[in-house]
């Protein structure tokens, strides 16, 4: 493009849904002058999109990007950058700890990326972009990439978070919440549909206190509503929920039914109040019930999922008892369980009572066995009835089958013609696993 050879660009990303939005922005930042490629042997350019939201997730970043040395080393114009919330929180840190690093940058630093490319090719590096600034606002969509259209997208609405859970680093690394301006999400939205996608997902930390903040007059349930109205959208998904800002207008918008999807992700982290307490989640064990009663009052045969902190400081077998209780009465379809990790700047990694690892792994062995039993009865409610399936390709570990999604969520695997993919189609769920549906064609 404008006589320029096209160059390599190889994204690595971890973390969340946000990461992954953000790694398709960049893309969209760096085209035409880098398009995507699919090996980093290939690449000119190499980014690792990180996060930082247990220590573990951390010590990832740094063997890939130590495996990357390699390559430079081999060709020094390859060009290295780290981004994403390590790249936030440590700032010229990494540097030194990553001295072959070309570029450092936080996810308000995406935008300067095209910038920060021609200077370090011009011999201007490192750079480090982590400055952040309060109110930033993520740009409307910038170009639409030649690439083919996947069957599902995410769009944020929202960036940040202002609710400082003391376990968390995501205040840190993301900054304060900033919500987007409405017509920007329907735009993207509308180009994502227009190009071919058909199931969508709205992020952001706690997408219930959409606007509120900037005083905008949509709330979230009216801008689902808005978002489900687009002609095209088959589905649509939103997340995270956070029960405190969770309001009775979104379960009724739930209940409207399609493209808004019979799943909610409900994150309660513990089931006992004096540890929610302490992690400053700001609501209780009853109101969190209270709000899936009426989930499931309007929501029948809806798929309820959450997030678990085992280990959190302080939490005795006592408090470790209510959680398990908690998921024994609840029935969630499926739970994310994690061992609380200590964080950079958070308070709970002041705590004095910090529990043991051995504790810590005991009682996680325990919450996955738990739900491994819940899970499967909840999934063999599917058994021998019809559903309907959004297909979204191949089955990457099956030869011959097809996988797609339920709205509730659930992976079905079944066999195909590869004609399927994009449509939706009835299928006769066989057998229930863990945390897929094996179906088959009717
Ligand atoms: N904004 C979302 C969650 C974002 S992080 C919410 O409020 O629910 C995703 C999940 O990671 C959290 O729900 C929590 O269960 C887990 N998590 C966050 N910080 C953690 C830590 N320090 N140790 C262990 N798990 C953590
Ligand atoms: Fe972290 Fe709490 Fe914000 Fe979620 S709501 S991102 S857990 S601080
Ligand atoms: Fe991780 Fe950052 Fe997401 S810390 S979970 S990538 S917001």
């Amino acid at each position: 493009m404008e006589g320029q050879i096209q160059r390599g660009l190889y994204i690595a990303t971890f973390g969340c849904q946000m990461n992954e939005y953000d790694s398709k922005r960049m893309e969209e930042v760096l085209y035409p002058s880098f398009t995507p490629v699919a090996s980093p042997e290939e690449a000119d350019l190499i980014l690792v999109n990180t996060c930082s939201i247990r220590e573990k997730a951390e010590h990832k970043v740094y063997s890939l990007v130590g495996r990357f040395r390699a390559l430079k080393e081999k060709r020094p114009g390859l060009i290295i950058g780290v981004g994403g919330c390590v790249a936030q929180q440590e700032g010229e840190r990494l540097l030194k700890r990553l001295p072959f690093l070309d570029l450092v940058f936080g996810p308000q630093g995406i935008y300067g990326l095209g910038h920060a490319v021609k200077e370090i090719e011009e011999g201007r590096g490192p750079i480090v972009l982590t400055e952040m600034v309060d109110g930033f606002e993520i740009p409307p969509i910038l170009r639409s990439m030649p690439t083919p259209s996947p069957i599902r997208a995410y769009v944020t609405i929202m960036q940040g978070c202002d609710n400082f859970c003391t376990y968390c680093v995501v205040p840190y690394v993301r900054g304060r919440e900033v919500s987007r301006p409405k017509d920007d999400i329907l735009k993207e939205v509308g180009t994502l549909v227009e190009s071919g996608v058909k199931d969508i997902t709205l992020l952001g930390q706690n997408v219930n206190s959409y606007g509120k903040k900037r005083g905008f007059s949509t709330s979230f349930a009216e801008l689902l509503r808005e978002v489900a109205s687009i002609t095209g959208l088959r589905r649509l998904r939103f997340t995270t929920s956070h029960p405190k800002d969770f309001t009775d207008d979104v379960i009724d918008a739930m209940a409207e039914g399609p493209p808004i999807c019979d799943h909610l992700h409900l994150p309660v982290q513990s089931g006992s109040n004096r540890i929610l307490k302490r992690m400053n989640r700001k609501y209780t064990r009853e109101s969190y019930l209270e709000i899936i009663e009426k989930v499931k009052g309007l929501l029948p045969d809806v798929s309820l999922t959450t997030d678990v902190i085992v280990g959190f400081p302080g939490e005795t077998d006592e408090d470790f008892k209510d959680t398990l209780s908690l998921l024994e009465e609840v029935e969630f379809d499926q739970i994310f369980s994690f061992k609380y990790s200590p964080r950079p700047f958070t308070k709970a990694a002041q705590y004095p009572d910090q529990v043991d690892e051995k504790v810590k792994s005991e009682r996680l062995t325990q919450v996955i066995e738990l739900q491994k039993s819940i899970g499967l009865r909840r999934l063999s409610r599917f058994e021998g009835r019809t559903v309907e399936v959004l297909v979204e390709g191949r089955n990457p570990s099956r030869e011959g089958e097809l996988v797609g999604r339920t709205t509730g969520n659930h992976v079905v695997n079944f066999e195909g013609p590869d004609e399927l993919i994009g449509q939706t189609i009835e299928l006769m769920v066989e057998r229930a696993c863990y945390h897929s549906l094996r179906a088959r064609m009717r």
